[in-house]
């Protein structure tokens, strides 16, 4: 259940159904307090008829027992009872009309309307004024007792028509409640959004490593979970080029003091010859480390950022291990240290940049001679395993604690940091090995126990 994802597809679709759902409730409730607005309550019916055959009655009198005309009556009747009456004639012609201003009928077929008024007495007809349901009640009109045209008394502002809530009303509302639920659910859904983009600001300005709740396993959530990871990797990136610069700054400084102190040395104090020699080798020895320190960091940064070319061909491995060795035979009959070669036999060539890879055996050769004690033995050997050649290069030094095992390709990494100055070695071979090996497609390790030597191998993909 943990794991249960509810995907942002779904959330739409609950989203889209809820929506439509409670549209469907609002059109319904709106049908509803609707209905009674189309018909009219047969009470209020009768009692409009009755107002009408009043009104009308009135009028016969007057035009019977006065000498007002049929325009005056009317007008009068407007005024004083704000009725708003039409008059027409039996064929549908308007004869007066005192109407308040947009209220009129405006459709001129009267013909169905007269003949129902005729005929049974009164008709009602329905119009629209202002949103709201208007009767029209139409009722003869006699004068001695011959019908001379037709009332239509318009009621405008019926308010026993409707039982319910009025219309807009209930409009208003939904809109206003439907409308506050939306916005709950927009912003539920942007939420993760707007924390991203907030952090990502943050970011901008050099914070790193700055986390957003995860909220969702949904793809918001996903997306959160990977800014994350890149939060952190760009803080792991920022803290170790912070690493670099200060590892950096101390592997230059050391070697400038004492170059400095040893020029001073030569300024200062009146000496013999081979005095002098000894403190001119030994800023040529600081010198010589410094430009290594900078050709090594150099082709390092290259090499990460994939900047250095590669000109790979088909070469056979045992010859480059035959050159690498011949290279360091006096340095190991220096010191009295035994070098074997065991490559496998007919072992398939591989595809690299061959110096590059003799550069990977030197340095590898250059640490086993520095950490392997006279009369002792290095060996450097391959075999084909799989798909790939495993080249390593064994010896039975010192060896290496194996809680350091992890970290010897790091750049600046010693086991042991004291040596460093002795020994000229400033941590960058292995990691300059670990980039060429990657560069060729393969990898690279160590196996180690302390006192017992090291193994340092590492695979070349077979050429195909
Ligand atoms: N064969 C080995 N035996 C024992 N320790 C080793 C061996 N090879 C490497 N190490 C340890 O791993 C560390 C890193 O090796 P790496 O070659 O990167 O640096 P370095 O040899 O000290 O300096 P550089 O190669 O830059 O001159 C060494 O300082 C050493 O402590
Ligand atoms: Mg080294």
């Amino acid at each position: 259940m943990k794991n249960f994802r509810i995907s942002i597809y779904w959330k739409l679709f609950f989203t889209i159904l809820l929506f439509i759902l409670l549209t469907s409730v609002i059109i319904g409730m709106l049908y509803t307090g609707f209905a009674p607005l189309t018909e009219i309550h047969t009470q209020t019916k009768k009692s409009l008829i009755n107002q009408t055959k009043a009104l009308t009655e009135q009028i016969t009198f007057a035009l019977e027992n006065t000498p007002s005309s049929l325009e005056d009556i009317i007008k009068d009747l407007h005024v004083k009872e704000d009725a708003d009456i039409m008059i027409i004639d039996t064929a549908g012609n308007e004869l007066v009309s005192f109407i308040e201003k947009g209220l009129k009928k405006t459709t001129g077929d009267h013909s169905q309307t007269i003949e129902s008024a005729l005929i049974q007495g009164w008709d009602i007809q329905k119009i629209y004024y202002r949103w709201e349901l208007t009767p029209i009640v139409s009722v003869p009109l006699k004068k001695n007792n011959v019908v001379i045209g037709i009332v239509q008394s318009y009621y405008p502002r019926t308010r026993n028509l409707q039982g319910v809530l009025p219309r807009g009303a209930t409009t208003l509302i939904s809109v206003i409640i439907l409308g506050g639920l939306i916005s709950l659910l927009s912003r539920y859904l942007t939420r993760p959004v707007r924390e991203l983009t907030k952090i990502a600001r943050e970011m901008t300005k050099g914070r790193f490593g700055l986390k957003v709740p995860i909220r969702s396993h949904d793809e918001v959530g996903q997306l959160a979970e990977t800014f994350n990871n890149m939060s952190q990797s760009l803080e792991d990136l920022h803290n170790s080029r912070r690493e670099l610069f200060a590892d950096i700054s101390h592997e230059i400084r050391s070697p400038l003091a004492r170059i400095l102190s040893d020029a001073e040395i030569l300024i200062d104090r009146k000496m013999d010859e081979d005095e002098r020699n000894q403190h001119l080798q030994a800023i040529c020895a600081d010198v010589k480390n410094l430009d290594r320190l900078i050709a090594d960091l150099s082709i390092l940064s290259r090499l990460e950022l994939n900047q250095v070319e590669m000109s790979f061909s088909r070469s056979k491995i045992a010859d480059i291990i035959s050159n690498a060795a011949s290279l360091f035979i006096l340095r190991t009959k220096e010191n009295n240290i035994n070098l074997k070669q065991t490559v496998g036999k007919n072992l398939p060539e591989v595809m690299i940049d061959a110096r590059r890879i003799g550069q990977v055996m030197s340095n590898l050769l250059t640490n086993a001679i520095r950490y392997t004690p006279e009369g002792g033995t290095i060996e450097i050997g391959a075999k084909q395993r799989g798909q790939s050649i495993e080249v390593w290069v064994k010896d039975n030094g010192q060896g290496i604690p194996e809680e350091k095992l992890p970290h010897i390709f790091k750049r600046f990494y010693r086991t042991d940091k004291s040596r460093s100055r002795s020994t000229g070695g400033t941590g960058l071979g292995l990691a300059i090995a670990r980039q060429f090996v990657r560069a060729h497609g393969g990898k690279i390790s160590a196996e180690s126990k302390l006192g017992e030597g090291a193994r340092i191998f590492f695979t070349l993909p077979v050429s195909v």
